[in-house]
């Protein structure tokens, strides 16, 4: 029976970019979407970009941009990064869309009507600077515990105690520096409380995996409290219906992404949206997170769909954590690696496929990237085992048989085996059980090789009179390489594409491993697929270590920045340090200078006047990127007159040769303030 399944992976955020931690969760739902649609099953792979709240509206104003230009450059960035990756979702959108506002706040109202949202007055900390309230991880101040210094004001990262922000020693905002006063405000919330039959019943009805039935248990059994689903002005996001100056908190928001993504693709293939969300649906729904969003995905989101009159997801599938040699992801290790910079190295994205493969399973457990045994693995397994029998068979296919299989298999006793184990494979990677899926094909390979060295083509190819068993034996082990591209195909999508162009056939599903070629033309061999030099890691956390300290990716241009570090120059006086007016400047324009090699031409607005200045900085940034930015400048640099026209004064810039870094300074800072 053919299933029609809709699958989503979690939103990222839209002010970071995608790293291999977040790959483990991409690369775990593509490789099942993947097996989905290779079954023949109606599959689609929906997810976007999670695109609301504090944390992006203050990054987009630091970068002196709207969020709207930060969410479509992140934007562009993560797709470009996932299909490096091959993650074939059926739509990438954005919780920042039509369609997720109509959807959001059609959820809220039917919320709303049937009297699950309450309002309540609630105090928190306000910034009276920024004049906005603060988020408890813009809140810092002194441990109350242990009294380290600047702790965010929901836990401590130095002795772990977790507190409130009001509970801080001396707490001051992250975003302006001030003291945070405590004010009060109106808040919406959506009453959980009322749904506790309803979670009770639906957590413990196959739905979860146990471990994280087992751990909604624990929420459910301390009492549902309401959940705060509003935040004051300013925030990016989307207003509350019939409550101004309220926006939807960004959590209640995200989820319904998912289905204001699969809105968006079903306007694009003319889908239809209710067999899929209306209550009563008889088509699969699934949800692959990490362990850290169960909360929302396990209690929140069903209480919203069940009490909002949709359906329920099938299964949330939810999974452990990437730690790298057996570490948290660290900076400092250069194992904080980007899916951009493991690509600009030149690593292959297959590698990291088939070693999460290797490593994943169904349960919440932590999954490890050890690097010494990733080379291992991906060489021997991928290399060793597998690429290497059609390179065996396929030279002799083409130079003594025209590039013909035999038209007859008369030994096909272990074709018959790798084609015995296609049920069985099937159901470990229906179950998530990938690691357990790729022992067996490895297995298989390994009897495969076995084959192959029992039969030995070199010598047979040797003797005239061995001619047909040769032909035989190299038509064996392609139908049997063939078979394991079928099986491995969900994990290395572009290595089968690159195997069914060599074989000549068309795209491989799951029921061919029931057929065989024969009497087939295939095409001259092409490599498959390299092995994995050690030095490209070595080379991969060296670029990471760097990139913390915000020069470019390749070593040779680090050690060129390190030669242009300078010595700290002679001591000054104060007086002196005083004669110089430095001031908050804002680029009101930025243009490119006819002639200029170097200069771009800025115009600043420092409060009371606006100065044009050239700065050598055209290598380093566009002019539209620099519009609206601020910075720092030399407001009392005499005058000078230049060949393109009268600079006067002079921006700041940071620089080592290998880069220019103009300076900014914090949010909050305004045009014309004195820098001291
Ligand atoms: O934790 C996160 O990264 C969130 N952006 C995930 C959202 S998933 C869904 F609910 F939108
Ligand atoms: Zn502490």
């Amino acid at each position: 029976m053919t299933r029609s399944i809709l699958v989503t992976s979690a939103l990222p955020y839209a002010n970071g970019s995608i790293h291999l931690g977040h790959l483990v969760e991409y690369i775990q739902t593509d490789i099942w979407v993947r097996f989905q649609k290779m079954r023949g099953h109606t599959c689609h792979y929906v997810c976007a970009d999670d695109t609301h709240g504090t944390p992006i509206m203050l990054r987009a104003e630091k970068e002196g941009i709207t969020p709207e230009q930060l969410i479509e450059r992140i934007h562009g960035e993560h797709l470009r990064d996932f299909s490096g990756f091959h993650i074939a979702f059926d739509n990438y959108y954005s919780t920042n869309s039509a369609e997720n506002r109509e959807l959001a706040q059609g959820i809220y109202r039917r919320l709303r009507d049937q009297g699950l949202i309450d309002v309540r007055t609630i105090e928190q900390l306000y910034d009276p600077e920024k004049q906005m309230f603060l988020p408890d991880r813009f809140i810092k101040g002194k441990c109350p515990k242990c009294h380290a210094k600047d702790q965010y004001g929901d836990s401590c990262e130095v002795c772990g105690a977790t507190y409130t922000p009001t509970d801080l020693i001396n707490p001051y905002s992250a975003v302006s520096g001030a003291t945070p006063i405590k004010k009060s405000s109106e808040h919406y919330f959506f009453k959980l409380g009322e749904c506790t039959d309803f979670l009770k019943a639906w957590t413990r009805d196959g739905h979860l995996q146990d471990e994280a039935a087992n751990k909604m248990d624990e929420w459910l059994s301390g009492g549902l409290q309401s959940w705060d689903i509003s935040r004051d002005a300013p925030y990016f996001g989307f207003e509350i219906p019939d409550a101004p100056g309220k926006y939807f908190y960004v959590w209640l928001d995200a989820p319904v992404g998912y289905m204001a993504s699969f809105q968006n693709l079903c306007a694009q293939r003319d889908l239809d949206f209710d067999a899929y969300w209306n209550a009563g649906a008889q088509t699969e729904l699934y949800h692959f997170i990490g362990k850290d969003i169960l909360y929302f995905h396990a209690l929140f989101w069903p209480a919203m769909l069940k009490s909002a009159g949709y359906r329920t997801p099938t299964k949330i599938f939810a999974h452990g954590f990437l730690t790298v040699d057996g570490q948290k992801m660290s900076k400092s290790r250069g194992t904080f690696i980007t899916a951009e910079s493991y690509l600009q190295q030149g690593l292959n994205p297959e590698w990291l496929r088939y070693y999460y493969a290797a490593k994943l399973n169904a349960t919440l457990e932590d999954i490890d990237l050890n690097l010494e045994d990733f080379t291992a693995r991906v060489n021997s397994d991928l290399i060793g085992k597998y690429v290497n029998i059609a390179s065996r068979a396929a030279g002799f296919i083409g130079k003594h048989f025209d590039g013909t299989l035999a038209p007859q298999i008369t030994d096909s006793a272990l074709i018959s085996r790798l084609a015995a184990a296609a049920p069985q494979i099937a159901d470990l990677y229906e179950a998530r059980e990938y690691g357990k899926a790729l022992r067996e094909i490895m297995a298989l390979a390994d009897a495969v090789n076995q084959y192959v060295d029992e039969k030995k083509p070199w010598t047979l190819a040797k003797n005239p009179e061995a001619a047909a068993e040769l032909h035989e034996v190299c038509s064996v082990s392609v139908n049997l390489f063939r078979l394991l591209t079928i099986y491995l195909k969900p994990v290395l999508p572009q290595v089968a594409a690159m195997a069914e162009t060599f074989l000549a056939i068309p795209p491989l599903t799951w029921a061919d491993a029931s057929t065989t070629l024969r009497g087939h033309r295939i095409q001259a061999y092409q490599h498959l697929m390299a092995r994995i030099d050690p030095k490209q890691i070595t080379a991969l956390t060296e670029a990471n270590k760097q990139s913390l300290q915000a020069v470019d990716h390749s070593p040779a241009r680090h050690a060129e920045a390190q030669a242009h570090q300078q010595a700290i120059a002679e001591t000054i006086s104060i007086d002196d340090f005083a004669k110089i007016d430095l001031r908050i400047a804002k680029i009101v324009n930025a243009e490119q200078v006819e002639g200029a090699e170097k200069l771009l031409k800025l115009t600043l607005d420092i409060g009371l006047e606006t100065r044009t200045v050239f700065a050598g900085i055209k290598s380093a940034y566009q002019p539209q990127d620099l519009i609206g930015r601020l910075t720092v400048m030399v407001a009392n640099l005499a005058p000078r007159k230049m060949k393109f026209g009268l600079s006067e004064g002079m921006v700041l810039a940071a620089g080592d040769g290998g880069g220019i870094y103009l300076l900014a300074p914090d949010s909050g800072a305004q045009p014309g303030m004195r820098v001291k």
